[in-house]
C-alpha cells in the first residue's frame, strides 16, 4: 500500500480523466441563521442538541441554513434532533443537499455500504441498523461476539475502508428498547488536542490502512453477497474493502486537524515496524475510549435523530438491551482524506 501523505495539495485523485475526490469549498464561516433554534450544548468537547428543527423541513431550506447547519455539525462533532416527522427518502433528500452544500467533490454521492442486500426495501443508500441483523453477526458486533467483553471494540468511524469514506452521516431511531441502547460519540479535535506537539508532528508524517474484510465473512453469515460496484464514488468499488489514509486529517468546512484512526477498522500504521504501530494505535484507542470528557452519550427517544461528522469523530453503539432496536441511517461521501499542513487544532483556532 502507498504511504506518502495525502496533503491540501495533492489531495485529488484523478479517474478516467476526471479529478474525483478534491474537496470542492474551504471552511464554511457560521452565519448564524439557526439562532432563532433554541440549543444546549451538551459537552464542552462535543455534541449540541436543537430545539425545534425539523429535517423534513430542511429539505427545501435555503442554501445558507444547510451550509450554517454543515458547520455546526462539523464544529460540534454531532447534533440531536428529538421527534423527528421525516421519512428515509427525506433523510436521502437532506443528505445530498447538506454534503453537496458543504463542497463535497462532484463525484461523491450517498454511500452503499457493502453489506446492504440488493433490492432492499429502502434503496440502497439506507443502512438498516437493526439489533434482529445484529444477532446474526453483522456490523461491528462481531468483535464483541466471541473475542472481547469490552462495549468500548465498537468504537469506530463509517466506512473509513473505502478510498472515499463519509463526510457526514444521519441516524433515526424508531423503534427502541425499555431502557439502554444508548450511543456515544468521541471528538477527534479533542483527541488531537490532547497529544504533545512533537507527538502531532509525528503522527502527522504517517499513514494508516483502514481495513473491513471481516464483512467478507459477516456477508456469508448473512446469506447477502457483497457490493462490489460503485457504492457512492468511483472509487469505492471491489471487494478489497481496504484504504490508506493520513493518521491526521484536515476537516475542510472547519480547518481543524482531527486524529483519524479507529478500533473498528485501522489495522496498521504505516512506515513503522508492527510493535511500533501496535503501540501507537493502542495508545491513540485509549485516549478516545478512556477519556469520557472527549465523549457524549445520548439516550435515544423514538424518532430521535443524530447527525455526525465523521471526519473528525467516532461513535460506539451500546449492546446491553434484550429487545428490538432498529433505525435507519444515510452516510454520504467527502474527499479523500487530507492533511493540510497549515490548519491547526481546534484549541489553537479558538484561543483556547
Ligand atoms: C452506527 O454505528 O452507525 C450505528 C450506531 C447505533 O446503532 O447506535
Amino acid at each position: 500500500m502507498p504511504s506518502a501523505i495525502p496533503t491540501s495539495q495533492t489531495s485529488s485523485t484523478i479517474v478516467g480523466g476526471h479529478d474525483v475526490a478534491r474537496p470542492g469549498t474551504n471552511k464554511i464561516t457560521y452565519s448564524g441563521s439557526l439562532e432563532k433554534f433554541k440549543y444546549n450544548d451538551l459537552t464542552p468537547a462535543i455534541g449540541r442538541e436543537f430545539e425545534g428543527l425539523q429535517v423534513a423541513d430542511l429539505v427545501t431550506a435555503d442554501d445558507q441554513i444547510i451550509r450554517d447547519l454543515a458547520a455546526i455539525i462539523s464544529q460540534r462533532g454531532v447534533v440531536f434532533l428529538r421527534d423527528q416527522d421525516v421519512t428515509p427518502n427525506q433523510m436521502k433528500d437532506f443528505m445530498l443537499r447538506l454534503t453537496e452544500l458543504a463542497g463535497c467533490p462532484e463525484s461523491s454521492g450517498l454511500h452503499v455500504h457493502p453489506l446492504t442486500e440488493e433490492g432492499s426495501e429502502l434503496g440502497d443508500q439506507i443502512s438498516v441498523i437493526s439489533s434482529e441483523k445484529q444477532k446474526k453477526g453483522g456490523g461491528l458486533t462481531h468483535q464483541l461476539a466471541d473475542v472481547s467483553r469490552f462495549a468500548s471494540n465498537g468504537w469506530h468511524s463509517d466506512i473509513t475502508f473505502e478510498p472515499v469514506p463519509s463526510d457526514y452521516a444521519m441516524l433515526k431511531i424508531h423503534t427502541l428498547p425499555t431502557t439502554g441502547g444508548d450511543t456515544l460519540w468521541a471528538s477527534g479535535y479533542e483527541i488531537y488536542d490532547r497529544l504533545s506537539p512533537a507527538m502531532q508532528k509525528m503522527l502527522e508524517g504517517l499513514t494508516a490502512t483502514h481495513d473491513a474484510k471481516f464483512f467478507l465473512d459477516e456477508a456469508k453469515n448473512l446469506g447477502n453477497p457483497i457490493r462490489e460496484g460503485k457504492r457512492g464514488s468511483p472509487l469505492n468499488y471491489g471487494s478489497e474493502l481496504a484504504a490508506v489514509h493520513p493518521v491526521i486529517r484536515t476537516n475542510p468546512v472547519t480547518g481543524w486537524k482531527s486524529v483519524y484512526v479507529n478500533k473498528g477498522f485501522t489495522k496498521r500504521i504505516n512506515g513503522v515496524t508492527k510493535d511500533e504501530s501496535d503501540i501507537l494505535l493502542s495508545y491513540l484507542f485509549n485516549l478516545v475510549t478512556q477519556n469520557h470528557d472527549a465523549q457524549v452519550r445520548f439516550r435515544w427517544r423514538k424518532n430521535d435523530l443524530a447527525i455526525w461528522d465523521n471526519r473528525s469523530t467516532w461513535h460506539c453503539a451500546t449492546y446491553d438491551y434484550a429487545q428490538a432496536r432498529a433505525g435507519d441511517r444515510v452516510c454520504s461521501l467527502g474527499e479523500a482524506p487530507y492533511l493540510d499542513l497549515s490548519s491547526t487544532g481546534r484549541k489553537e483556532a479558538l484561543g483556547l
